[in-house]
C-alpha cells in the first residue's frame, strides 16, 4: 500500500508548486488557494469552527467517513484533503516511536529532554511547561516540514503504581498530586492556546493523555471506586480540566470487566460528562481489536463498532473502525448519527490546530523550521532539566562535590560509564547530540575508563578485575550503573529491585579497592534496591541521574564536580527486594489490607522499611523551615446539606465527613507559609512539601501530599514561600464507594520536621 507521504511526494514533484517553494517542498494542505476546496465553507477562516465542521461532515460521503475514523485516517482527493497520520509521539522531545514523525533531510534529530520520571525529580512546575513549550516548537517546526503531525499521543500520567513497571519511566512518578501538576503543565506547554475567535481556543498541538485509566497490566479484575478515584483518576481529571488537554486515549485494559474503549460511563460519563472533554478520545493502539479478537468481548466485529462508538470513542488506532463500520451501519448496531459525532470531535480539533487555514506557513507557528529544532536554547533547555532531575541520595562526611584541584585523575567505571542512547529512555526520537558521562566528566578531570561489565545485564564472564585496577590507582572512582531498555521497558516489567548480573559485585570490589572517594551513580527510571552501597561506608555518594537525556553525562558531571548544587527529590519510594514478595503485581489495591498482609503501595498506603522514601534528596548546603503563617481551624461551609457518618472500623477520633459535592468549595483554602533559611555556605534549590495526615479512619492515606513548591535561596538567605492547599481538592480522598469527602477533625500539616494541627469543622448555613 501506498503511504500518504509518498503520493505527497510524487504530487510535488510534477506540480507546479514546486517553482514556488523550491526543493524544500512541504506537503500540499487542504483549503489551498486554487485548490479544489477554496472559497468552501469549510475553509473559510472567519466562519466559526462548529459549522466549518458541519459543512465539512456535510460533504463527505460515509465511505469517506469511515476512513477517517483511524489513526492512519485516508485523504479525499476530490475535496483537497491529504491523508493524516493521528499517531505522532512527543513525550520528552520529538519522537519517532509513532508513524507520524519522520527524522532525516532537514530534521536529523530533535532535543531530547530527560525522560519524565527525571524531569519530575525537579518538582519544578514551570521548568515542565517550559520542556513543553520547546517541544511544541519543534513539533511544530517538522510539521511545517511535513515530517510530524500536530497531534502527540503524550504526556502518560498513569500513577506508577509498582516498582516493577517497565514503563514507570514515562510517568510522573507515584503520587497523584504531582502527576495532575505535571500533567496541567506539560500539556499546556505543548498546546499553547491562543486566539479564541468565535469562543473556540485554537492550538499550536493537540497533547493527550494516556492511558485511561489503571492502566499497566493487560487484565486484570479489582480496581476499586476509592483507588479509581483518588489514585488513578486524578492526573487524568487535571490534564483534562486544569491542562485542557484535546485528547484522551484509553487503554486496552479491562475496569472490572468491561474494555476500557468500550465502557460509556468511564469515556461518556466520566472524561466528557464530567470533565467536560473539549476534544477527542482515542483508543490505545489496537486495543477495539484486542476486545474483540483476543478478549471476545462482543460477538460480531459490528458489535464491537457498536460498542466502542456509543461508549464515546472518537478515533481508532488502528484499523478496524475503517473496515468494520459501514457493515455496522448496514446491520443497523450503529448510525450515521453516531459516525457524525465521532468526526465532529476529531475534525474540530485538526480545525483548532489550523489544519484547515490554508497555507502553513502563513499561519501562526508558520515561521517555525529546522533552526529551532536543536536550538542552543532547547539544547540548554535539556541541560538545565537534566541538573535539576539529579538526586543526591547519599553523601557521607561531604564527600561531595569533588574538586578539580585534588581530584585530578578519575576512574570511570561501569556499564553505564560511556551511556549515549541509553540516557534517553523510551519513547525518545533522535537526539541533537549526546553528552555521556565519561566526556562529562572528561571536562573536569583526567579519566581512566574500565567498564567493567560490558552490558546491563553483566552476567558471566566481565572485566572487573581491570575497573578494580583502575579504581586503586585513580585520586576518585565514579561507577555508573543501572538499567536500561533491555531490562525495563515497555511489556518489560522486572521480577527483582536488584542491579542486575554482577554490577553490585562491581560497584563493592571497585569501593574496597578505591584509594579516593567512590561515587555511585544509578541511572534507571524505577527504583533500584541498592541498600548493599547505602550501608558500604566505602561507598562516599550516590546520585540517581534516572535517564537524564541527551545531555545527561554533563548533568552528572556537573552535580559531581559542584559546578551545580543537586535538588532533585524522589518522585518514587525505593522499595526493598523484600517488598516484592508481599505485594504480587497483580494486585491493584493501593491501600493496605493488613489482615491478608498486604502492605499497600506508595507513600500514601504503604509504611514499611524502605530504601530511600519518596520526596528524598540532598543537597550541599542546609536548609531549615519555619511555618511562618497558617490557621488552626478551618470550617466548611455546606451547601445547605446535612452532615453524615462514615461507618469506619477503626475507633477514630470523628466519623464525620463533608461530601465534596456538598461543600462549598470555592476560594476555600488554607493559606500556610513557610521560611525557608539556607543555613549552609552554598546557594541552592529547596523543595517545600506539605503533607497532611488526615483523620484516621475513613481508609484514608497516612499520608498525602498536598502541595509543593521549589525554591532557589542563596547562601546566608532566607526566603518565604506562600502556598494555598485546596481543601475539596487536597484535604477530601473517597469513601469505599469512591464519593470524595472531607474528613472532618484534625488534619496534621507536615513539613519536613514541622507539624501543624489545622481543626476542620463543618458549618451549617441556614437554609
Ligand atoms: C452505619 O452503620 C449503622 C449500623 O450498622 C447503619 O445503620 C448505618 O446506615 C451506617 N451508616 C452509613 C453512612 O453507612
Ligand atoms: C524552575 O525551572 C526553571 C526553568 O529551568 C528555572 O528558570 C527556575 O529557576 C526553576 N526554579 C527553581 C526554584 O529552581
Amino acid at each position: 500500500m501506498a503511504s500518504p507521504s509518498t503520493c505527497t511526494i510524487l504530487f510535488f514533484l510534477f506540480s507546479p508548486f514546486l517553482f514556488f517553494f523550491g526543493a524544500a517542498a512541504r506537503p500540499s494542505f487542504a483549503c489551498a488557494l486554487g485548490g479544489p476546496a477554496a472559497g468552501l465553507p469549510f475553509c473559510r477562516v472567519d466562519h466559526p469552527i462548529k459549522s466549518r465542521v458541519k459543512d465539512l461532515l456535510g460533504r463527505l460521503t460515509r465511505a469517506e467517513k469511515v476512513r477517517l475514523l483511524v489513526n492512519n485516517a485516508a485523504g479525499v482527493p476530490r475535496l483537497g484533503i491529504n491523508g493524516y497520520e493521528w499517531w505522532s509521539e512527543a513525550l520528552h522531545g520529538v519522537s519517532n516511536t509513532g508513524p507520524g514523525v519522520h527524522f532525516g533531510g532537514e530534521f536529523p534529530g530533535a532535543t531530547s529532554f530527560p525522560q519524565v520520571i527525571t524531569s519530575a525529580a525537579s518538582f519544578n512546575a514551570s521548568l515542565w511547561e517550559l520542556i513543553g513549550q520547546a517541544v511544541s516548537d519543534e513539533t511544530r517546526a517538522m510539521y511545517n516540514g511535513g515530517q510530524a503531525g500536530l497531534t502527540v499521543w503524550s504526556p502518560n500520567v498513569n500513577v506508577f503504581r509498582d516498582p516493577r513497571w517497565g514503563r514507570g519511566q514515562e510517568t510522573p512518578g507515584e503520587d497523584p498530586k504531582m502527576a495532575a501538576k505535571y500533567a496541567a503543565a506539560y500539556v499546556q506547554g505543548l498546546q499553547q492556546p491562543y486566539d479564541g475567535k468565535h469562543g473556540r481556543t485554537k492550538l499550536k498541538l493537540a497533547a493527550c493523555c494516556k492511558h485511561y485509566t489503571a492502566y499497566d497490566l493487560d487484565n486484570w479484575k479489582g480496581v476499586s471506586k476509592q483507588d479509581l478515584e483518588d489514585t488513578f483518576n486524578v492526573p487524568f481529571k487535571a490534564c483534562v480540566t486544569e491542562g485542557n488537554a484535546a485528547s484522551v486515549m484509553c487503554s486496552y485494559n479491562q475496569v472490572n470487566g468491561v474494555p476500557m474503549c468500550a465502557d460509556p460511563n468511564l469515556l461518556r460519563g466520566t472524561i466528557r460528562g464530567q470533565w467536560r472533554l473539549d476534544g477527542y478520545i482515542v483508543s490505545d493502539c489496537d486495543s477495539v481489536d484486542v476486545f474483540y479478537n483476543s478478549q471476545h468481548y462482543t460477538a460480531t466485529p459490528e458489535d464491537a463498532v457498536a460498542a466502542t462508538l456509543k461508549a464515546g470513542l472518537d478515533l481508532d488506532c488502528g484499523p478496524f473502525l475503517a473496515q468494520f463500520t459501514e457493515s455496522a451501519v448496514d446491520k443497523g448496531k450503529v448510525t450515521d448519527a453516531d459516525i457524525d459525532a465521532a468526526l465532529t470531535n476529531t475534525l474540530t480539533v485538526q480545525m483548532r490546530l489550523g489544519m484547515y487555514d490554508g497555507d502553513p506557513t502563513t499561519q501562526p507557528f508558520g515561521n517555525l523550521g529546522p533552526r529551532d529544532v536543536c536550538s542552543p536554547a532547547h539544547q540548554g533547555l535539556a541541560l538545565e532539566a537534566a541538573r535539576q532531575g539529579m538526586v543526591l541520595l547519599k553523601n557521607r562526611h561531604k564527600a561531595l562535590p569533588l574538586s578539580p584541584s585534588s581530584h585530578r585523575t578519575v576512574a570511570v567505571i561501569g556499564p553505564h560509564s560511556d551511556a549515549t542512547v541509553a540516557m534517553i529512555g523510551n519513547y525518545a526520537g533522535v537526539p541533537c547530540r549526546y553528552t555521556s558521562p565519561l566526556e562529562g566528566i572528561g571536562s573536569y578531570a583526567k579519566t581512566v575508563h574500565q567498564k567493567g561489565c560490558m552490558d546491563m545485564a553483566c552476567h558471566g564472564d566481565q572485566p572487573i578485575g581491570p575497573a578494580v585496577d583502575a579504581a586503586r590507582t585513580a585520586d576518585a572512582a565514579i561507577v555508573v550503573v543501572g538499567l536500561d531498555q533491555s531490562i525495563e521497558a515497555e511489556q518489560r516489567d522486572r521480577e527483582d529491585l536488584l542491579l542486575p548480573g554482577r554490577q553490585q559485585e562491581l560497584v563493592s570490589k571497585v569501593a574496597l579497592a578505591s584509594k579516593g572517594p567512590v561515587v555511585l551513580v544509578v541511572m534507571s527510571g524505577g527504583p533500584v534496591d541498592i541498600s548493599f552501597a547505602e550501608n558500604d561506608p566505602r561507598v562516599s555518594a550516590i546520585i540517581w541521574a534516572g535517564y537524564p537525556g541527551q545531555a545527561g553525562g554533563a548533568a552528572i558531571a556537573d552535580a559531581i564536580f559542584g559546578a551545580y548544587n543537586p535538588g532533585g527529590k524522589l518522585p518514587m519510594t525505593w522499595y526493598p527486594q523484600d517488598y516484592l514478595r508481599k505485594v504480587p503485581m497483580t494486585d491493584m489495591n493501593m491501600r493496605a489490607n493488613p489482615s491478608k498482609g498486604y502492605p499497600g503501595r506508595t507513600y500514601r498506603f504503604y509504611t514499611g522499611p524502605v530504601i530511600y522514601p519518596f520526596g528524598h534528596g540532598l543537597s550541599y548546603t542546609k536548609f531549615s523551615q519555619s511555618l511562618a503563617h497558617a490557621p488552626t481551624q478551618l470550617s466548611v461551609p455546606l451547601d445547605g446539606q446535612k452532615l453524615v457518618s462514615v461507618n469506619s472500623t477503626k475507633p477514630a477520633r470523628t466519623k464525620w465527613a463533608v461530601r465534596v459535592t456538598h461543600a462549598k468549595c470555592d476560594g476555600l483554602h488554607i493559606p500556610v507559609h513557610v521560611d525557608v533559611k539556607n543555613d549552609g555556605n552554598q546557594d541552592g534549590t529547596h523543595i517545600v512539601m506539605i503533607f497532611s495526615n488526615p483523620p484516621t479512619g475513613h481508609s484514608a492515606p497516612v499520608k498525602q501530599l498536598l502541595g509543593f513548591e521549589k525554591v532557589h535561596v542563596s547562601a546566608g538567605d532566607q526566603v518565604r514561600v506562600e502556598m494555598e492547599v485546596d481543601v475539596c481538592k487536597d484535604l477530601s480522598f473517597a469513601d469505599s464507594n469512591g464519593v470524595r469527602r472531607i474528613p472532618i477533625g484534625e488534619h496534621s500539616l507536615r513539613i519536613g520536621e514541622l507539624t501543624h494541627t489545622v481543626s476542620v469543622v463543618a458549618e451549617q448555613t441556614r437554609l
